[in-house]
């Protein structure tokens, strides 16, 4: 059983993949808190993965809330979790294997692939460029074989990718970056048709449409798919995303300063697989 989260794609593909390769099932994590399953029976020879995108150096909120709010009955012979980040994932292992304790799961495995990159909410934050995307895409393309065997063979893994400083970034940005997650700076430009994708894609159901205009309601995990998704880029926080192009998994606008910025691309019209 997979279990996994995604807001842009990344993670998804990601998930899929493994479960295509290893023949397992997979359910993702907003559904099953939506729809309130916590309680699953574990086969003596069953395996739980778990794959999520870095968020702040660590698991994001709502897969650590579906954890800590399952019941498992049963043992599982192998645990594992996949995490994808832009760049590194700090101290996430330590962090989720703590959070992993707290409901009785011992992780065997830990795999880190390295994604396009999805925050942009603050200054400084951009998107790769579209070499760079394609570029992190092959590397975990030719990762995922290696990784479906280690999974498959119930190999004790530890991959991770730290980066500098990981105990700055999980232990000391990383709350404050949690305790000052907000919606407050969302809102859409001159131009939103009211199409309702942003609604759509949340994966916390935080959006509602009100006289053909989104409302963002304080319930935001600042996973940036309704900015990323919206089919005409008016969906922006602050003025932080102004100018810096969307990404999602599959399909993608430029950023407005790579070389090969077309208008076929710059105007959305054309679904580009980085795949
Ligand atoms: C709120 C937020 C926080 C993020 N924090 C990190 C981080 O700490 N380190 C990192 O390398 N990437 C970080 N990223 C980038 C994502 O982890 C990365 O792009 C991931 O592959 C996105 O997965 P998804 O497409 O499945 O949503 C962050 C992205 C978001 C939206």
């Amino acid at each position: 059983m997979i279990f996994y989260y995604s807001a842009c794609g990344n993670s998804r593909w990601i998930a899929r993949e493994l479960a295509a390769g290893l023949g397992e099932r997979l359910c993702y994590i907003p559904d099953l808190l939506r729809q309130g399953e916590f309680g699953y029976d574990i086969g003596p020879d069953e395996s739980i993965g778990f794959v999520f995108p870095v968020y702040a150096w660590g698991a994001p909120r709502i897969v650590e809330q579906f954890v800590q709010r399952c019941h498992w009955h049963g043992t599982a012979r192998y645990t594992w979790f996949a995490c994808t980040c832009g760049d590194d994932m700090g101290h996430t292992r330590r962090l989720f294997e703590e959070t992993l304790a707290g409901a009785g799961l011992v992780p065997d495995a830990c795999f880190c692939f390295v994604m396009p990159e999805t925050y942009l909410a603050l200054p400084g934050f951009r998107l790769d460029t579209k070499q760079g995307a394609r570029q992190k895409i092959r590397a975990a393309r030719e990762k995922l074989p290696q990784v479906i065997r280690q999974i498959g063979g119930r190999q004790s893994v530890w991959d991770e990718k730290r980066g500098v400083m990981p105990f700055v970034k999980s232990y000391v940005i990383r709350p404050v970056f949690v305790r000052m997650a907000s919606d407050r700076k969302y809102h859409v430009l001159d131009g939103c048709n009211g199409c309702g994708t942003c609604a759509r894609v949340c994966p916390v159901s935080n959006i509602v449409m009100s006289d053909g205009r989104p409302q963002w309601r304080g319930g935001c995990i600042e996973c940036m798919a309704c900015y990323h998704h919206c089919p005409r880029n008016v969906a922006q926080y602050g003025w932080y995303t102004r100018g810096k192009g969307q990404y999602f998994f599959g399909k993608r606008w430029l950023r407005e300063d790579d070389a090969d910025v077309s208008a076929q691309d710059a105007d959305g019209g054309a679904a580009e697989d980085l795949g």
